[in-house]
């Protein structure tokens, strides 16, 4: 079982260490990447220009531009609310960057309760993410909605 304490003190030590989001929101993938089990893909979009963008990730490379409304991740955004997805291949217009992923949450980012785009993760197994994984990443989102030094900010 994923300790989700130990990632929350983590992520707080690489926003401490520099709160650019650059900086942070990449060591905050391959935080993720490396601590959870079974995972193919974990990372960023950020929202610019009215679209998500990809930002810094672990896997392999994905879709740059992704609509609001669009695929998981720009449903989220649109809906602005998490979606734990068991069986991606179930959702409408899912957009498969990695053929390996069977299961997805996305978790949306605000920024004085305006959306500055989403957390990502992917897993190529069926329903990955539990109800406790949901309750560990909404308290990192969180976090990083708080500390990070998004573009504009530094
Ligand atoms: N599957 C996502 C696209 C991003 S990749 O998973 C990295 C979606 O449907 O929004």
């Amino acid at each position: 079982m994923t300790d989700y304490e130990m990632l929350c003190r983590q992520a707080r030590e690489i926003m401490d260490a520099d709160p650019w989001y650059v900086a942070a929101l990449s060591n905050i993938s391959s935080l993720l990447m490396d601590a959870l089990p079974d995972l193919n893909w974990a990372g960023f979009y950020l929202l610019r220009g009215g679209r998500l963008v990809v930002g810094p990730f672990q896997g392999k490379p994905a879709c740059v531009h992704i609509p609001a409304g669009k695929g998981v991740c720009g449903t989220s955004l649109a809906e602005d609310r998490v979606l734990n997805v068991p069986d991606v291949h179930q959702f409408p217009g899912h957009i498969a960057c990695d053929s390996a992923s069977n299961s997805e949450i996305v978790i949306p980012l605000h920024r004085d309760g305006k959306p500055v785009g989403v957390m990502d993760i992917d897993s190529p197994e069926f329903s990955r993410f539990s109800g406790e994984d949901e309750a560990g990443l909404r308290k990192i989102a969180g976090m990083i909605e708080e500390m990070i030094a998004f573009e504009g900010e530094v």
